[in-house]
């Protein structure tokens, strides 16, 4: 058996893919999650596509004492992959503090209680918002990170200014941050796959959930940007693939391969597509006549966002293997299942 890992926020979206990615590497790991805004059922079916049931421990990371026992129980591990956090963009704007509160307070429980117990190894969850709405494309590491838009993007830009700051003043202390694009799809056995609560805020999942007879259309928000067709473009990358680059990274840290503390890489396609694309994709792969509407521009979108994915190739050894066709086929499989075992809205 490989090292122990702790996953934080494992039962989430993409906490759960990588924690079966994990396992098929024959990492042990240890789950910590609130359930906030994901189900225990997870867990059974993490299990069901493996055939190893993960360590689950239900903790709030921002609650600072128990985090701290429960790190101490599990002080043998080599690393934490941090992925809990709270993650829509549009509630940031209207709950700052939550969110303040919530994705910083965890990640500093968690540095705290880490560090005391001698575990030095971190992978943060970051996000290509960091970026704002770049001068130029493709988007590099170098990239000047501008304010996010949104208290939640804030967060991921706080979040990794605080890993740097604590990556210098340990020096036994190592770190990755990985810049997500668009994560979209699901794992092909359809068991896992996004679950937002309540109303999605998300492209994908809304088309899923407008062609499953859930929502009524998919407002698609402006046509009007510098694009080829008008709508905005990003590199929507497959969340399997996305989780692969986590194990790397991982990899990384225990070859002892890092040439700074503290390492950032993007991790995206490097393929740009804009919403009308996604929608005739989908079209194309589900059969189904998606119902949308063309309606005004959303607040904080930005036209255009698109990986550089050299340094991810070469330092990480990791690229996207999968297209937009089979993230999309993926995100309806797994709508379509988990509506039929369902009666979930
Ligand atoms: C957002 C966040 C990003 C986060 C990601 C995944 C910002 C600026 N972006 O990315 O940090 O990691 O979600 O949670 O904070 N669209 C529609 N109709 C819809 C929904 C979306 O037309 O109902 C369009 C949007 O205008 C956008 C594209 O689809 O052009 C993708 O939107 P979305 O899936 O929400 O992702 P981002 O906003 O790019």
């Amino acid at each position: 058996m490989n090292k122990k890992i702790i996953v934080t926020g494992g039962c989430g979206y993409i906490g759960s893919h990588t924690v079966i990615e994990l396992i098929k590497n024959n990492f042990q790991v240890v789950i910590f999650d609130d359930l906030s805004n994901s189900s225990q059922d997870t867990i059974g079916r993490i299990e069901s596509i493996t055939g190893v049931r993960p360590v689950f421990e239900q903790v709030d990371l921002k609650d600072v004492n128990h985090t701290s026992q429960v790190i101490l129980k599990h002080k043998n591990a080599f690393g934490v992959i941090h992925f809990a956090a709270h993650k829509a963009v549009g509630e940031s704007v209207q709950k700052p503090l939550d969110y303040y509160q919530n994705n910083l307070y965890s990640l500093l429980n968690t540095l705290k209680a880490q560090h005391e117990n001698g575990i030095q190894n971190f992978i943060f969850s970051s996000s290509a918002t960091v970026y704002g709405n770049p001068k130029s494309l493709p988007i590099t590491e170098n990239n000047q990170t501008q304010r996010p838009f949104s208290p939640y993007g804030n967060t991921k830009k706080m979040a990794e200014e605080i890993l740097e700051d604590f990556s210098k003043a340990y020096t036994d202390f190592s770190a990755i941050s990985l810049r997500y694009f668009n994560p979209i799809g699901a794992h092909e056995s359809g068991e896992i796959g996004e679950l937002p609560n309540g109303i999605p805020n998300n492209l994908m999942p809304y088309i899923t959930q407008t062609a499953a007879g859930i929502r009524e259309k998919l407002m698609v928000f402006g046509n009007d940007y510098d694009t080829t067709d008008g709508t905005p473009i990003r590199d929507y990358i497959h969340v399997v693939d996305l989780a692969k680059a986590h194990v790397k990274a991982l990899f990384r840290l225990i070859e002892n391969k890092q040439e700074q503390a503290l390492e950032t890489f993007n991790l995206g396609t490097g393929n740009g597509f804009s919403v009308m694309e996604v929608i005739e994709s989908f079209e194309r792969v589900s059969g189904i006549k998606l119902n949308y509407e063309i309606v005004g521009r959303r607040p904080g979108d930005v036209p255009q966002l698109f990986a550089a994915t050299d340094l991810a190739h070469h330092k990480l050894g990791w690229k996207a293997e999968l297209g937009l066709d089979e993230m999309i086929d993926s995100a309806w499989r797994w709508e379509q299942k988990y509506r039929a075992t369902t009666t979930a809205k």
